[in-house]
């Protein structure tokens, strides 16, 4: 009986001390609008791309030492130079950068991806020896893929593989980007979009992992595997590896994996997903990245642990920020007061690449030359001369936030305008702005259904104001304007929706938090009349409030995955 005990004890002992040192985290990993996403480790830290559509700069590139810190290193495509025109020449909301696939071969960071909307169809090749610094990632190599979502594939005799969706595969010359013959490889159990591939060398067998379903509730990962990389592929017999589809979890649309390895050798997936679950239509964020544990034993396939947003699994690295690099992590809040000469945050973006001069920082602040188009791209419209907004803002990051800038201005005509932005897409937007009408200064609010001009208090004119945005819940935006004292009076001037901020023009990318100045169609050409004011932001503060993890629960953004 004391023996049994005793060993009982052990035993349990044994059993807690297992437990013990797998992990608990929680998902989204990266929250924000980060789908698509690519990772790969390298001397034990871990980098990832993810996709960035028509937003510029493109690509950003995050390394994480413990897979839930991820600092915001770079961007692939950062110069207009790295592609001449292609921005301009973009119509669609969500053309752009493609799905990416990262890898590091021999020295060098590589990132392929295609570019959609100027014209065909461009394969793009990016390198790079220091991914912590823009300028060292190179101009691209150009190559011709029939298909989207290209992956990055080295042989064990040297050679280069690219497949793409369909699934396809092409081998490539890596530094011409002369491209081979296509071979069918696999066109996967029968869901639509066959897309998103990575292959994996291991024990022996090539293994195709690929996403197929369409990137929305029927998205899955399925497999398959050979003894040659051209196949022939057999289906995995555990098909799907990987789907949340026709479940009533809040992680929905759980798909396009990539998978990798920790340097105590534990297999890790990072893959995208909306929180959106059961049957929501309020998602503003969009596709977020999720990361989940792997457990690929030799001559196996791969076993996923299902998303959710409380998860455990492999002990994870240890918790560390020591990465090199001037980015933010993707989970801080903003504190940006614009000192003169410094640089403009790497998490703020723009809607295509911005004209000369439409955003600098200078001695009075961010200032933002007035573009002609409005958001919305009037008088532009879809055309090319929609290039002409001026915008700049952040992903949205958490559930609910708050968001405010102090907003210099003094317009000298009818019709100019600066404000603050929830923006999903040109066509998907809420705006609060000061607009000069006649002579009068008023707010002028822009939600679906909802267009208000309200005039400013006498006593506002000539004022700094300060912008918010705050979010009592995830699907509620509510715009107001202060006076910039301690405790000045907010006046309330308009509610917008997040479901206004979900779909529709912009399911693949998520809502911006931001800025925008413009004379609204005043001028000529792309330009404003050349008397037009600047505007000028200060005191840009963003800051998460909460994290939904379950359709019900949430966790202040100040908890969510803090090192303890
Ligand atoms: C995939 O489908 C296409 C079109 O039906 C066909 O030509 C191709 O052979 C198929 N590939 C495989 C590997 O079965
Ligand atoms: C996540 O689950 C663990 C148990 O595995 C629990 O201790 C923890 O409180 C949960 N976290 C949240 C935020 O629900
Ligand atoms: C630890 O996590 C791994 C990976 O998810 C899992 O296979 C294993 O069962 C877990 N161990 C325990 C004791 O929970
Ligand atoms: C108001 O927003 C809608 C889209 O939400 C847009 O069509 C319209 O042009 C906007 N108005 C202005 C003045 O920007
Ligand atoms: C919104 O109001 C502005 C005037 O401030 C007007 O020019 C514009 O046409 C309105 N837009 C919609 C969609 O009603
Ligand atoms: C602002 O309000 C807070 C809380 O009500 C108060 O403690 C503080 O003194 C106020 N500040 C000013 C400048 O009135
Ligand atoms: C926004 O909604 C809140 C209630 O959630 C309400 O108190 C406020 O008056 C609304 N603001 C406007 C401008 O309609």
């Amino acid at each position: 009986m004391w023996s049994l005990r005793s060993s009982l004890t052990a035993l349990l002992a044994s059993t807690s001390t297992v437990l013990a040192q797998n992990s608990t985290y929680l998902n989204p990993v990266l929250p924000g609008w980060h789908s698509d996403p690519s990772c790969t480790q390298v001397d034990g830290t871990f980098y990832c791309v993810t996709s960035t559509f028509i937003a510029f700069p493109g690509l950003a590139i995050y390394a994480s030492k413990d897979l839930i810190d991820y600092k915001h290193i770079s961007h692939a495509w950062n110069r207009e130079s790295q592609l001449p025109g292609y921005s301009y020449a973009t119509k669609g909301q969500q053309e752009g950068m493609y799905a990416a696939t990262i890898r590091y071969h021999e020295g060098v960071f590589y990132v392929i991806c295609e570019y959609l909307g100027a014209g065909q169809l461009a394969g793009v090749l990016f390198k790079s020896t220091d991914p912590y610094d823009d300028a060292s990632w190179s101009d691209p190599v150009r190559f011709e893929a029939p298909k989207i979502d290209p992956d990055l594939f080295w042989d064990d005799d040297g050679k280069f593989y690219v497949a793409t969706q369909g699934v396809i595969l092409q081998e490539m010359n890596i530094e011409t980007g002369e491209m081979g013959p296509v071979t069918s490889l696999w066109n996967g159990t029968g869901g639509v979009w066959p897309e998103g591939p990575h292959i994996f060398k291991r024990d022996g067998w090539y293994y195709l992992m690929i996403a197929e379903g369409g990137t929305s509730w029927d998205h899955a990962v399925t497999m398959a595997r050979a003894k040659t990389v051209t196949g022939p592929y057999e289906p995995s017999p555990h098909n799907p590896h990987m789907t949340n589809r026709g479940t009533q979890e809040y992680f929905q649309t759980v798909g396009h994996a990539d998978l990798f390895q920790d340097t105590e050798g534990a297999w890790w997936s990072v893959a995208l997903a909306t929180r959106v679950g059961p049957y929501g239509s309020n998602y503003p964020m969009g596709r977020e990245t999720v990361l989940t544990p792997v457990t690929w034993n030799e001559g196996e396939w791969p076993v996923f642990q299902p998303v959710r947003g409380n998860m455990t699994g492999w002990p994870l690295p240890a918790r560390s920020r020591d990465i090199p690099g001037d980015g933010p992590f993707n989970s801080d809040p903003d504190v940006y007061d614009f000192e003169e000469g410094s640089a403009i945050p790497r998490n703020l973006m723009y809607w295509r690449v911005p004209r000369d001069g439409a955003v600098e920082v200078t001695g009075e602040g961010l200032q933002l030359s007035l573009g002609r188009n409005n958001v919305a791209g009037s008088p532009g419209g879809s055309e090319p001369a929609a290039k002409a907004i001026s915008f700049i803002g952040r992903r949205q990051t958490d559930s609910t936030f708050d968001f405010s800038v102090d907003l210099t201005f003094a317009p000298n005509a009818p019709e100019q305008e600066a404000g603050i932005t929830a923006f999903l897409t040109q066509a998907a937007n809420i705006q609060l702005g000061i607009i000069q009408k006649e002579d009068q200064l008023s707010f002028r609010f822009n939600a679906t259904g909802k267009n208000t001009t309200t005039p400013l208090p006498a006593e506002w004119s000539g004022e700094t104001i300060r912008l918010h945005i705050e979010t009592p819940s995830p699907n509620q935006y509510a715009f107001s304007a202060s006076l910039t004292a301690e405790n000045s009076t907010k006046i309330a001037v308009g509610n917008g929706t997040g479901v206004e901020l979900s779909g529709g023009t912009g399911s693949f990318v998520g809502t911006l938090i931001g800025v925008y100045a413009t004379c609204n169609g005043a001028g000529s050409g792309l330009d404003c009349p050349e008397d037009a004011p600047k505007a000028y932001f200060n005191r840009w503060r963003y800051t998460g409030r909460s994290q939904y993890i379950t359709a019900q629960d949430s966790v202040p953004s100040a908890q969510f995955n803090k090192a303890v």
